[in-house]
C-alpha cells in the first residue's frame, strides 16, 4: 500500500499516515486554506477497481453521516480525485484502537469495562433504531479516545453495513468487506441473508467476552476452526480466568452469544442493563456511559456483587475450548481471510451442516 503522504486529495493535503484498514487507509490531511485537520480514507487502489466496493464506500460514507452521535465517527465529505482516488473526509481522533488497547493491557477492569460497553450499546441502539445494522463491529473498528474521565469510544467503519430494508447482501463485494471472522454470529457465518440487529448484540458480546478476559471469545487457527467455534461452542466462563467478574456477569455474556438469535437480548441496550445488573449497578446505560471511571469504581466496590458472588454456577459449563492465543494481530492473515473466504465459508458451511 503506497503512502500518499504529501500528495493532494481535493482541497486537502496529506500530512501522515495514520492506519490501514482492510478497505483503505487512513491519513491525517490539512485543508489547504482553511488550514482545518481531517481524517482521510482513502480506498485501497485495488478495491477502488471494484464497483461494488466503490458503492459501498459511498455507502458507508452516508450511512455515517447519517447517523449523527457522540459514539460515532463524524464523516465530512466523500470527493473523488481526477486521478480516481476515491476518499472520505472524518473528524481526526486522536485515539487508539480498542484492539491495540487489547493487545497491550490485556483484560480491563470491571469500571472500563462498564464505561466502554455502555457507550458501545448506545452506539449501536442509535443505528440499530436508525435502521443500520453494523455487521462488523470487532475492537479494529472502535477508536478508544482520551476523555477527562475515561475514554471516550467511536465506532468506526460502516463500510460492512446493511440497512434494515434490504432484503440480502447485494452490496458485498468478494474478499473485500468481510471482516474478521472472530465476532461473526452465527447466522453471519453459515451465510444467512436476514441479519438484525441481534447480529450486533453477538458481537458486542465477543467484545465483552474479550475485554474480560483479553481473551478472542472464539479463537482459532483457521477461518473454519473460528466459524465452527462459533456455531457449535461456548467460550470459557469469563470468571474462570477474570475472578473479579461475578457468575452473573458470565450468566450475561452467555445469552449475547446464544447460537439462535431469538435467544439472545432483543437490544444492545438490554444486554448493556443486564451487564449492569450483574456488576450491582443501576440499569442506567447513558448514566453509567458518562460517569467517569473513578466514580464506577467506586460503586462497583459500595455493590453487592462485588462482596458475595450473585449465585453458584448452577452446573459445570462446558469448556471445550483450550486457552489458546489469540490469533488476531496480524494484518496479513486478515488479508489472507479476504482471499481465502470463500473456501473457508464453504468448508464451514459443510461442517455447520454435517
Ligand atoms: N477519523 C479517524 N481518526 C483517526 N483514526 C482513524 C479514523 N478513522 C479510522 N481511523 C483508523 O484507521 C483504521 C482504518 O479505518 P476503517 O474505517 O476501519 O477502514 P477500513 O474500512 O479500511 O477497515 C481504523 O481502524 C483506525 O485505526
Ligand atoms: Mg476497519
Amino acid at each position: 500500500m503506497g503512502d500518499r503522504t504529501g500528495e493532494q486529495l481535493g482541497a486537502y493535503t496529506v500530512v501522515a499516515h495514520v492506519a490501514d484498514g482492510s478497505m483503505g487507509s487512513v491519513y491525517e490531511a490539512r485543508h489547504s486554506e482553511t488550514g482545518e485537520r481531517v481524517a482521510v480514507k482513502v480506498l485501497h487502489p485495488e478495491v477502488a477497481s471494484d464497483a461494488v466496493a466503490v458503492q459501498r464506500f459511498r455507502r458507508e460514507y452516508e450511512t455515517a453521516k447519517s447517523l449523527c452521535h457522540a459514539y460515532i465517527i463524524d464523516p465530512r465529505d466523500f470527493d473523488v480525485t481526477a486521478g480516481g482516488a476515491h476518499f472520505m473526509t472524518m473528524e481526526l481522533l486522536e485515539g487508539e484502537e480498542l484492539s491495540l488497547v487489547l493487545a497491550r493491557e490485556g483484560a480491563m477492569r470491571r469500571a472500563r469495562l462498564v464505561r466502554v460497553v455502555s457507550q458501545l450499546a448506545l452506539a449501536l441502539h442509535h443505528a440499530h433504531s436508525h435502521g443500520v445494522i453494523h455487521r462488523d463491529l470487532k475492537p479494529d473498528n472502535i477508536l478508544l479516545c482520551a476523555g477527562t474521565h475515561g475514554d471516550e469510544v467511536r465506532v468506526l467503519d460502516f463500510g460492512s453495513v446493511k440497512l434494515q430494508a434490504e432484503s440480502g447482501p447485494k452490496l458485498t463485494a468478494f474478499g473485500t468487506t468481510l471482516g474478521s471472522p472472530y465476532y461473526m454470529s452465527p447466522e453471519q457465518a453459515m451465510g444467512k441473508l436476514d441479519l438484525d440487529s441481534r447480529t450486533d448484540v453477538f458481537a458486542l458480546a465477543a467484545i465483552m467476552h474479550e475485554l474480560a478476559t483479553g481473551q478472542v471469545a472464539f479463537p482459532g487457527d483457521s477461518v473454519a476452526a473460528i466459524l465452527k467455534r462459533i456455531a457449535d461452542e461456548e467460550p470459557p466462563p469469563v470468571s474462570t480466568s477474570s475472578p473479579d467478574y461475578p457468575w452473573s456477569f458470565d450468566d450475561v455474556v452467555k445469552q449475547g452469544l446464544r447460537k439462535d438469535k431469538v435467544d439472545r437480548f432483543g437490544s444492545t441496550m438490554e444486554l448493556a442493563n443486564a451487564m449492569l445488573r450483574a456488576l450491582g449497578l443501576e440499569p442506567d446505560v447513558e448514566r453509567w456511559a458518562r460517569t467517569p471511571v473513578r466514580d464506577i469504581e467506586r460503586a462497583l466496590e459500595a455493590s453487592p456483587a462485588a462482596v458475595t458472588p450473585a449465585s453458584s454456577p448452577p452446573f459445570a459449563y462446558p469448556s471445550s475450548i483450550p486457552a489458546a492465543p489469540p490469533m488476531r494481530d496480524a494484518r496479513t492473515a486478515r488479508m489472507a481471510i479476504g482471499v481465502t473466504w470463500a473456501a473457508a465459508l464453504v468448508a464451514a458451511a459443510w461442517l455447520i451442516l454435517s
